[in-house]
């Protein structure tokens, strides 16, 4: 049992980080070409682990081969080129040990009077993922646990501005029956922050979507109008930008201006489409979040930044402190005579905050936002080839097509079109079919292991995704997918 000045000695801690370092530069390097996917049951995965809690210490080197030899090898390999999945990033590497880095230092981010410099380096941030997104350079905020945190923080920010007497005397003080109304593609996080919030699930409004998965605006609004004259009170429009199934983009310019002729807030979820506004080969994809009162946005999706580092952006700081107001005593105000630095509690549902803004700032100032534009652009474009090459597959169709760096595509086989178009009874058994296709098929490739898709529901059924999220992927990885492409079907269809 080590003493406690033994623990920060720097033999100790110099021995512990160049083993972490060794191992992770193994990691990194290794993971490249191993398999994504484990076969270890969890059965077998408790056996491992499962023991009462531990009153003797180990010794780190042993602690750190457990870690290699246990922990390691039974991960998902989300980090691997092959990975075309859910959005899970490859991290930056500086932000690997950014997150190191902000352990040691375990400021607490709540108030400024214990980060100060950690807090003026989040407003920062803020403002870089305001200039990068498109929103505004100038914009407020924090980060957040995630996209769900941050959208549900976007969603109490519009109630405050509708009726800001719930915040202390809840929604029964107010006296009125709210709505808010999304896509039907849109992430959980707004179903459940709608929950939270006390206004129960039925006060989310599910506005139907085109083909190309954006909303239709035309049914938001008749929808509007119906639920005003129905006494409902139409309190936030949420626009997504970049959909988790199909990475659709809604037309945000009509829906700030929907927003604005009801008089109501417009939130933005840009959690994962967020980097698509450095795009310079495709500009304006978000064209219309400079609109937004706020705006989700998660460095831990696609700007390559280790879980976990979400955030919300917003105009108004003051009008922010108003929502969440907090009185404190017991936590000391900043000494800063002008202007100090922001006491993100005062802001947000967080208390103690760890310093996730260095591992966002190290990755913007390690990389800088040209290396982002180059790898989103290179991203946007493989998605786009893939989604041309699947055109030229017989027995395969695109789904949705690509907005953003995901595509998603279904197997036909020329029986199943057929029967589908000719419509009754036998379509319905050809779509269920059809469906079940695609999830054999993405499980199938998950068991192959070197690549990883996903299958999701979007307009018209199910549909396999592929998400370019990884900066490491390139033509090499997207071309020996598609060319495993039809094998994977073929196997998954006939069950081998
Ligand atoms: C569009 C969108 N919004 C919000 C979220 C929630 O983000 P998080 O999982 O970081 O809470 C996601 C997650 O995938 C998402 O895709």
């Amino acid at each position: 049992m080590k003493n406690d000045p033994e623990l920060n000695s720097s033999e100790l801690v110099r021995d512990i980080g160049d083993r972490v370092t060794a191992i992770i530069s193994d990691c990194l390097e290794s993971r490249i070409t191993q398999s994504i996917t484990d076969p270890t049951g969890v059965a077998d995965l408790r056996t491992l682990f499962e023991e009462p809690l531990p009153r003797e210490g180990t010794d780190h080197k042993e602690l750190l081969d457990i870690f290699t030899s246990s922990i390691v090898p039974h991960t998902l390999v989300s980090t691997s080129p092959g990975y075309l999945g859910l959005m899970n990033p490859t991290p930056a590497t500086m932000s690997i040990f950014a997150d190191a880095l902000t352990s040691a230092l375990n400021q607490n981010q709540a108030a400024s009077h214990h980060s100060p410099v950690g807090s003026v380096i989040e407003e920062v941030v803020i403002r870089w993922l305001g200039e990068a997104t498109g929103y505004v350079a100038d914009c407020f905020g924090h980060l957040t646990s995630g996209g769900t945190v941050a959208n549900m923080t976007g969603l109490k920010l519009a109630l405050h501005r509708a009726a800001p007497e719930v915040r202390d005397h809840g929604l029964a003080a107010a006296g009125r029956r709210f709505t808010v109304y999304a896509s039907d593609q849109l992430h959980f996080s707004i179903e459940r922050s709608v929950d939270m919030l006390g206004l129960g699930r039925a006060a989310l409004r599910l506005v139907p979507t085109h083909s190309d998965a954006t909303v239709d605006i035309g049914i938001m609004k008749s929808m509007m109008e119906e639920d005003r004259r129905d006494g409902l009170e139409p309190f936030a429009i949420v626009g997504i930008a970049g959909a988790t199934a199909s990475g659709a983009v809604d037309p945000l310019p009509e829906l700030a201006d929907l927003a604005n002729e009801n008089g109501i807030w417009f939130h933005v979820d840009a959690a994962y489409g967020g980097a698509a506004g450095l795009s310079r080969e495709y500009p304006g994809i978000l064209t219309g979040i400079e609109r937004a009162d706020s705006v989700t946005v998660d460095a831990h999706k696609w700007f390559f930044v280790p879980f976990v580092a979400g955030g919300i952006l917003f105009r108004d700081q003051s009008f922010a402190e108003d929502t969440f107001q907090n009185v404190a005593g017991y936590i000391p105000d900043s000494e800063a005579a002008e202007r100090p630095p922001t006491d993100y509690l005062k802001q947000g549902l967080a208390g103690t905050r760890r310093f996730n803004a260095l591992k966002v700032w190290m990755a913007f100032k390690h990389l800088g936002a040209d290396w982002y534009t180059q790898v989103v652009d290179r991203q946007l474009t493989l998605a786009r080839n893939v989604a041309d090459a699947i055109q030229q597959m017989p027995g395969w169709q695109i789904a949705v097509p690509p907005a953003t760096a995901i595509v998603t595509f279904r197997y036909e086989p020329e029986e199943l079109r057929a029967a589908i178009e000719e419509g009754g009874e036998q379509a319905e058994t050809a779509l269920m079919e059809r469906d079940r296709f695609q999830e054999q098929i993405a499980a199938a490739v998950q068991q192959d292991g070197r690549h990883w898709i996903s299958a999701a529901p979007v307009p018209g059924g199910f549909a396999l995704r592929l998400n370019v999220i990884s900066f490491l992927t390139d033509e090499e990885v997207i071309d020996s997918f598609l060319s495993e492409l039809p094998r994977y079907a073929a196997a998954a269809i006939s069950g081998t």
